[in-house]
């Protein structure tokens, strides 16, 4: 079971907002003591006012797991996303408060690897960023390839060029001025027992990371992910759902969602993303064939069939709920 724990909301301080190459703007969030230890690969989840209401929106912290001090935050302005993030570069100010909550981690780094592949695409480099701060202090071996457009558009450049693992970081750039595009021919190292590939970025590049991973025989379980936003289809067919605890029988229409159902039942279940990457919604399945539509789950955690993202998935024929 992944690690869902501390839902309690904190009250941070914006301590700086730096607007960096990229549209990305880098945040510094501190409270009035030492913050929750997170590990390398966490996010926090930030509360985002935007005109439509209150949103919760997941962001992977890239600063070094031992600085208690602060949380690094970088954060896309992305037009195409649901407003949270042009919501966020709009409103947010140095000095003013922001609700967190977590850490929570999802995307951890193996224990047992003895070499760790890091890819990041664009903002993607952020959860990677704390991942080499993570390995470095454990003295392991790593390589960081930090994919972007061009040298103009790649954010916390000046901070990677002063890290004391500066020379385990590999730049690439598109348009190919200053550093080579990355070439995974070139770039992903043979799959060898105890090689771990981590990768996060826009659905495109996850999906060739992946894919090129496949093909050269890493197994599912040397090949790690982070979705930032996925483009989900929750629709189908009816089906119903019983839940046993609380005794209540519903069906989930062809547009609707079993959260949103039981919602309207008065069966509260909690949703952030509801696009399935977040993990918040993961509910208990007791009986039923799942239709999962979700990035969060493992294949393995799939094939155990006893957990459900009820924000996206969906089921074939009835489905009986732990709740
Ligand atoms: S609310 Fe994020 S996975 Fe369902």
């Amino acid at each position: 079971m992944k690690d869902m724990s501390d839902t309690k909301t904190m009250i941070l301080t914006v301590a700086e907002r730096f607007d960096d190459r990229g549209d990305i703007m880098q945040l510094t969030l501190k409270g009035d003591g030492p913050l929750p230890l997170f590990t390398a690969g966490a996010h926090i989840d930030l509360l985002v006012e935007t005109p439509e209401g209150p949103l919760w929106r997941q962001y992977s912290l890239a600063g070094n797991p031992a600085d208690r001090d602060c949380y690094r935050l970088g954060i896309l302005k992305d037009p195409e996303s649901r407003g949270g993030s042009t919501a966020l570069h709009r409103l947010v100010k140095t000095g003013e408060k922001v609700h967190v909550e977590g850490p929570r981690n999802h995307f951890p780094l193996a224990t047992d690897a003895t070499n760790t592949v890091l890819f990041g695409g664009g903002i993607g480099v952020t959860p990677m960023l704390a991942m080499a701060w993570e390995l470095h202090d454990r003295d392991a071996p790593f390589t960081l390839h930090y994919a972007t457009r061009s040298a103009e558009r790649t954010a916390f450049l000046d901070q990677i060029e002063g890290l004391p693992f500066r020379a385990n970081i590999v730049l690439h750039h598109d348009d190919g001025q200053g550093a080579e595009p990355l070439d995974l021919a070139r770039d992903l190292p043979k799959a060898e027992a105890g090689t771990h590939v981590y990768v996060c970025g826009p659905q495109g590049f996850m999906d060739w990371v992946i894919g090129e991973a496949e093909k050269a025989g890493y197994p599912g379980k040397q090949i790690h992910r982070e979705y930032f936003s996925a483009d989900v289809d929750a629709t189908g067919d009816s089906f119903e759902v019983y839940c046993e605890q609380s005794d209540l029988t519903v069906t989930v229409g062809p547009d609707e969602t079993i959260a949103k159902v039981l919602a309207r039942e008065g069966l509260k279940i909690e949703v952030k993303c509801e696009e399935g990457i977040c993990g918040t919604c993961v509910t208990d399945v007791l009986e039923g064939e799942i239709d999962h539509r979700d990035q969060f789950l493992t294949e393995e955690e799939r094939e155990d069939g006893d957990q459900i993202c009820c924000c996206c998935s969906r089921a074939k024929g009835r489905l009986v709920l732990d709740i």
